[in-house]
């Protein structure tokens, strides 16, 4: 499945949730393999940059993992996730996380609000999960342009409605200079001089999230996933013929602080040129 968020239109922040078919809540590809090992090895050399987790988000944490537990064998019977060694004490957010090739966060109601309770995020598109834990969906967001005003009540308002027997999902998408999948740090796109035109196509990734939303019935609490897919700009193109002129399409939407924020100010003329040439 190759994911395209963009419709040739101007880009436009929205939510764009569609009702989830839970036999597709989980998606397993060639990949699956080297994404858990690289997910092992983060959660054992870096613990405290890929999982968070709050008390409150224990019972979550533990349903989903019942939920992944039941879901794999039926849906993907024959796939071999990890084995725990013996005496291994994990987080079951962090056995989860090991199951499936997506991120998993879990979010509470406290107070009123959603709250991130527990994660194991190894593939952040450069963000730093230990800023994240405890905060609301506003307080997640917060150094996301026009999030509040465009889409932060709607997305509030989703959450309180969703319901355990209508999933969700939804994509996002950005331009990123690495196919890397761990990027925890909250760094810009900059090296515009390397990417001379004709390399720019294979110096410059088109990385998507496929995100789901899933109400835990027994806790209460939501479970958000992220799958993240990368590929190059010209991999993209061989898939997506349209794409140069779908994303020359799409940047006349983003004024200069999305811009900015997209860590694209160094690329920007040059991603330009390159999708109207
Ligand atoms: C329907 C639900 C949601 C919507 C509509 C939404 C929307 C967005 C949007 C538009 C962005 C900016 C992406 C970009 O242009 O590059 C973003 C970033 C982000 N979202 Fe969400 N989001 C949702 C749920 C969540 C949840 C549940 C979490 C929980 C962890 C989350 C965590 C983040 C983070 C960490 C970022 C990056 C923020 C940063 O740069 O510090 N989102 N989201």
């Amino acid at each position: 499945m190759f994911y395209n968020p963009l419709d040739g239109k101007p880009e436009r922040m929205q939510i764009g949730a569609r009702v989830l078919d839970l036999a597709q809540w989980i998606e397993v590809d060639a990949d699956y393999a080297a994404d858990l090992a690289e997910k092992r090895r983060l959660l054992r050399e870096a613990p405290t940059q890929v999982l968070a987790c709050l008390p409150q988000g224990l019972a979550g944490s533990r349903e989903v993992l019942a939920l992944l537990e039941s879901h794999l064998p039926r849906y993907f019977p024959a796939l071999t996730p990890s084995v725990e060694s013996a005496g291994e004490t994990l987080h079951p957010i962090a056995k989860a996380a090991l199951k499936v090739q997506e991120d998993l966060c879990v979010m509470s109601l406290a107070q009123g609000e959603w709250v991130l309770t527990a994660a194991a995020v190894c593939f952040p598109n450069r963000w730093d999960l230990t800023s994240k834990i405890g905060r609301s969906l506003m307080g997640i967001h917060q150094p996301v342009p026009h999030y509040a005003e465009k889409i932060g009540a709607a997305t509030d308002s989703l959450f309180h409605k969703l319901s355990a027997e209508r999933p969700l999902w939804r994509l996002n998408w950005s331009i990123v200079d690495t196919p890397a999948l761990h990027q925890p740090v909250p760094v810009p796109v900059p090296d515009a001089l390397r990417l001379v035109n004709e390399h720019l196509a294979d110096n410059l990734w088109f990385r998507r999230e496929r995100q789901t939303l899933r109400k835990l019935p027994q806790s209460g609490d939501i479970l958000f996933t992220i799958r993240t897919y990368v590929h190059s700009l010209a991999e993209t193109v061989r898939r997506v013929p349209d794409f140069r002129a779908q994303i020359a399409a799409s940047m006349t939407g983003l004024d200069a602080a999305m811009v900015d924020y997209k860590g694209w100010v160094g690329i920007r003329e040059a991603l330009e040129r390159w999708a109207q040439a």
